[in-house]
């Protein structure tokens, strides 16, 4: 497995598999790997011949009162991780090779209107900025046929096919399902920074989850009926709510009812680790 560290490396790796006709596919990520991670390689295994991953802690999109400082790093553990799922090449730049200027002189941004101002966009302005930024600039150093994306930061999986859509991107948006947890938790590289309480008290997250999509089966269609019962539960076990949405898979706009397909969207503090799930409703869930 190569491993590169430079933006020059990177893109010339890329290169030649295109030119020996190996088509390229791509799994950005923050590090920290688990589960999640590694089913999205498997995932690009199958789609593609050259799986390349990024490993880069994009500080472009932490806000300054934000956890980047705490947020775990294992790197030699997820060059193992990547070895082991028949990774081509690991994409590990310093922040100072992604942002030569410092991201104070980093003055061209991407920027997904609308899709970007709600839930986890609400909480966090400036995030999906980042992500979509450094989404853009990694898809133009690893020149990806396929990228693909999990389904656990679905707001951001509907962000970047956007972008991909309205900026020409020759790059095909895959996704896949959220892995889990044994208890239901939604993996995350933030769950190791959870105290032994807490990390029981966060599985009220999914059980709440699947009891609204149980409700929605049996058909239950008042979208605040079923926040409210979220929301109870996330408090009642110890979380704080940062939101609990019902919206619209396509464009994220609030409903008021699950007609056809909606997805239950939820983000929440244990402590202070910030934690987000989802799920889908109705004809889809
Ligand atoms: P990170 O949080 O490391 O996640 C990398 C990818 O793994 C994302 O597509 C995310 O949705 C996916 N992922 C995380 N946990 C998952 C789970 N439990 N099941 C399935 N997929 C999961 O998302 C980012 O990094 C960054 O914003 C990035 C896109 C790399 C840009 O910096």
């Amino acid at each position: 497995m190569k491993v590169f560290h430079t933006v020059d490396d990177a893109r010339g790796f890329s290169l030649s598999e295109r030119k020996a006709g190996r088509s390229v596919v791509f799994v950005p990520t923050m590090g920290a790997l688990h589960e999640g991670h590694l089913s999205l390689m498997r995932r690009g295994k199958e789609l593609g011949d050259t799986l390349v991953v990024s490993i880069f802690l994009n500080p472009t999109q932490f806000a300054p009162n934000e956890d980047l400082d705490k947020y775990p790093k294992t790197f030699e553990a997820d060059l193992d991780a990547c070895r082991g799922e028949g990774v081509a090449a690991v994409f590990a730049p310093s922040p100072s090779e992604m942002y030569p200027r410092g991201k104070d002189e980093q003055l061209s941004w991407v920027s997904v209107e609308k899709l970007s101002g709600g839930l986890c966009g609400a909480s966090r302005p400036g995030h999906f900025k980042g992500v979509a930024t450094v989404v853009a600039k990694l898809f133009n150093i690893v020149l990806p046929d396929v990228a693909v994306f999990g389904e656990k930061d679905f707001q951001q999986a509907v962000i970047i096919k956007r972008m991909v859509e309205d900026l020409n991107f020759p790059v095909r948006i895959e996704t896949a399902p959220i892995v889990r947890e044994p208890d239901g938790l939604a993996m995350s590289s933030r769950n190791a920074l959870l105290t032994p309480k807490n990390r029981k008290a966060a599985t009220a997250i999914f059980r709440s989850l699947r009891e609204a999509a149980r409700r929605v089966a049996d058909g239950e269609r008042d979208a605040a009926k079923l926040t409210m019962m979220v929301e109870e539960a996330i408090g009642a076990s110890g979380g704080t709510v940062d939101y609990v949405r019902v919206v619209d898979t396509g464009t994220l706009s609030p409903l008021d009812v699950v007609e056809g397909e909606a997805l239950l969207a939820v983000a929440a503090k244990y402590g202070d680790v910030r934690l987000i799930d989802n799920i889908l409703l109705g004809a889809a869930g």
